[in-house]
């Protein structure tokens, strides 16, 4: 009577926490096990067959884990399974949900509740697949090792599947990394294959019991674990999307002791924990990769790109073994047409994978932050995974006028099975993006606004502009036509000279001096006007300059030809003895055309200053 009490209010009690059929109605006709112990995680799938031995359909399933697994749970998902002859096809995920601890304090298990995809009728059968993965469980045992030994490790767990129901057969098998295995817990039957421990198979074990079982075996795989890593992926509309990773990367397997030789590692390879080298998987057409440590660049890094993927291998300056830890950043850039999308309505979504690309490590804390481009509004994120903490932040760069909406999500103890697709959504005007350049251009054209009001004042200006050039040479001309003004005026000076011999003779009678000043004429003048002619001719490009300079070189080489010439004539009539009567009208038309030409000249001579 008190047992059937007891059951009852038990019942009650699951009935409570599954809110379900009765959980006991179900039994596990038979369960496979495959722990996965090769890497540094410990990964479990667990493929149930189980039965509704009760009357009312069952809609739930209940898993358990022991408290010590639980606190090591990186990952659990599940899904059932169809079966046809020797194909099995997984169906799309189950909801895995942690349900609050049974009242049983003799029992340290912790439930998850699995929802069946359709209610299981009495009798009938379904496959549930449980796949699960723990960190931390393999422990380096002995704790610390010289560098020429390999790494032992200890792992804990139990024969029997821990499980609410009744198990009528169930087998377990340990994948190990080696075939050195130092020890290991017998629960008959047991058996020591290559590479792999079977346990059982046993036959009805009632429900939550347990076999502790412990094997040591060497596992020597790099137990790199990220303590913090902080990813920044950051959109530019401009047509990438930048992510840049801090990594604080340790080595927890076992810790080196009695020093570290290179010569040994690099030429006996002793040891076998350490590792050398870190491999990335970035999505493909990633570029403008880059891997630096706290020192600077590293440049001994390689990247193979494939279609589908883009393989990065880097070298941290020195092998890390057990207890050893680096820093150093990883970037990359992926074009954005890759990675942001426009939904249908309207808004636009960041699809990236989550978590680490770096192959086979644990990261125990990461934070993503998402920093979407200025003018972005209301971000969401939509991850198919449990995050610990999502929250937005503002961050302001060059150029930003009201700051970049950042959205930063953090999880404890991400493992491979994490890296998948989430999506940060935003809403974005395109207008927004014209900020910056609009910004930008407003820059230059007050730049412009700037010079041309430097140009106007005339300040001292670059030697090189065109304005520089153009003065330069105004101011060359202005020269050239100076020393052209100078040597008229020589010439100018010379003929008055002849003048005034002419007069006197026209006084005197004597002819001598009058001859004589014929030496003052300078021959030179007409070779230096000619070279100043030329000169300006080259450098001036005003042709009314160049046109006046021509008109008086050519007026004033007339006027001094018709001074010549009626030099000659008024001497030879004076040696002729003529009438000064005749000497006067002979000589009239050359005195008229003589101060025509004068009275051109001159003018020619003013307009020159203007
Ligand atoms: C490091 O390498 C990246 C990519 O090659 C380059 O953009 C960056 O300027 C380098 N930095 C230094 C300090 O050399
Ligand atoms: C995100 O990208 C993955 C491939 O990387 C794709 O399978 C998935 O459908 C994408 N999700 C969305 C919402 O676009």
């Amino acid at each position: 009577m008190a047992a059937s009490s007891l059951c009852l209010i038990g019942c009650l009690a699951l009935w409570i926490l599954t809110g379900a059929a009765l959980a006991e109605d179900l039994v596990v006709a038979k369960l496979d096990r495959r722990v996965d112990l090769t890497s540094q995680v410990a990964r479990t799938l667990v493929s149930f067959k189980i039965e509704n031995s009760g009357s009312d359909p069952a809609t739930k399933f209940l898993f358990a884990l022991s408290k010590d697994q639980f606190d090591h749970l990186a990952y659990i998902s599940a899904a059932s399974v169809s079966v046809k002859g020797k194909s099995r096809t997984q169906s799309a995920p189950l909801t895995v949900k942690e349900v609050e601890k049974k009242e049983d304090p003799s029992s340290d298990a912790v439930y998850f509740e699995i929802s069946l995809e359709k209610s299981l009728e009495q009798g009938q059968a379904a496959t549930i697949d449980v796949q699960y993965a723990l960190t931390h469980t393999l422990t380096p045992f002995p704790r610390e090792i010289r560098q020429s030994e390999t790494q032992l490790v200890l792992y804990h767990d139990s024969a029997y599947v821990l499980s609410p129901y009744l198990v009528k057969f169930q087998t377990t098998f340990f994948k190990l990394p080696g075939s050195r295995v130092e020890s290991y817990t017998k629960v008959e039957p047991t058996k020591l294959g290559d590479k792999e421990i079977k346990y059982g198979p046993y036959e009805n074990v009632s429900p939550l019991s347990q076999a502790p079982v412990t094997l040591q075996f060497e596992n020597n795989r790099p137990f790199a674990v990220v303590e913090t890593l902080e990813q920044e992926i950051e959109i530019s509309h401009w047509g990438n999307v930048y992510a840049t990773e801090n990594y604080h990367l340790k080595h927890t397997g076992a810790r080196l002791k009695g020093g570290f030789s290179r010569l040994d590692y690099q030429a006996k390879g002793n040891g076998v924990s350490a590792f050398r080298y870190l491999a990335a998987i970035l999505p493909p057409r990633a570029h403008s990769i880059y891997y630096r440590d706290e020192i600077g660049n590293i440049s001994t890094s390689h990247v193979r790109n494939e279609p589908k993927r883009t393989i990065v291998e880097f070298e941290p300056r020195y092998p890390l073994f057990g207890g050893w830890q680096v820093k150093f950043t990883l970037g990359y850039s992926v074009p954005l047409q890759d990675f942001v999308f426009l939904a249908p309505d309207g808004s636009r979504y960041l699809n990236f994978t989550f978590g680490s690309p770096l192959v086979d490590v644990v990261v125990e804390k990461i934070t993503t932050k998402v920093v979407l481009p200025e003018g972005s509004r209301d971000p969401s994120v939509e991850a198919p995974l449990a995050l610990d903490e999502q929250h937005q932040e503002v961050k302001h760069s060059y150029l930003d006028t009201v700051g970049r909406k950042v959205v930063v999500l953090t999880k404890k103890n991400v493992v491979a099975e994490h890296n998948v697709p989430f999506q940060v959504k935003y809403k974005f005007n395109p207008l927004a993006m014209l900020a910056e350049p609009l910004m930008l251009i407003f820059g230059f054209f007050c730049f412009f606004l700037a010079c041309m009001a430097y140009l106007h004042f005339d300040f001292p200006i670059s030697k090189s502009s065109a304005a520089y050039q153009a003065r330069l040479q105004q101011e060359e001309v202005l020269d050239l036509l100076q020393r052209f003004q100078k040597l008229m005026k020589r010439r100018l000076f010379e003929a008055e000279k002849l003048e005034a011999a002419l007069r006197d003779l026209a006084r005197t009678g004597d002819v001598a001096p009058c001859k004589a000043s014929k030496k003052l004429v300078d021959a030179t003048l007409s070779k230096e006007v000619k070279a100043i002619h030329e000169a300006l001719q080259a450098t001036s490009r005003s042709s009314s300059v160049n046109s006046k300079v021509e008109a008086l070189i050519t007026k004033e080489k007339e006027k001094h030809e018709r001074l010549l010439q009626k030099l000659n004539l008024t001497v030879d009539l004076y040696e002729r003895k003529m009438s000064s009567k005749e000497i006067d009208s002979r000589l009239a038309p050359h005195e008229q055309k003589y101060t025509h030409l004068k009275s051109e000249v001159a003018e020619l001579m003013d307009s020159l200053d203007d």
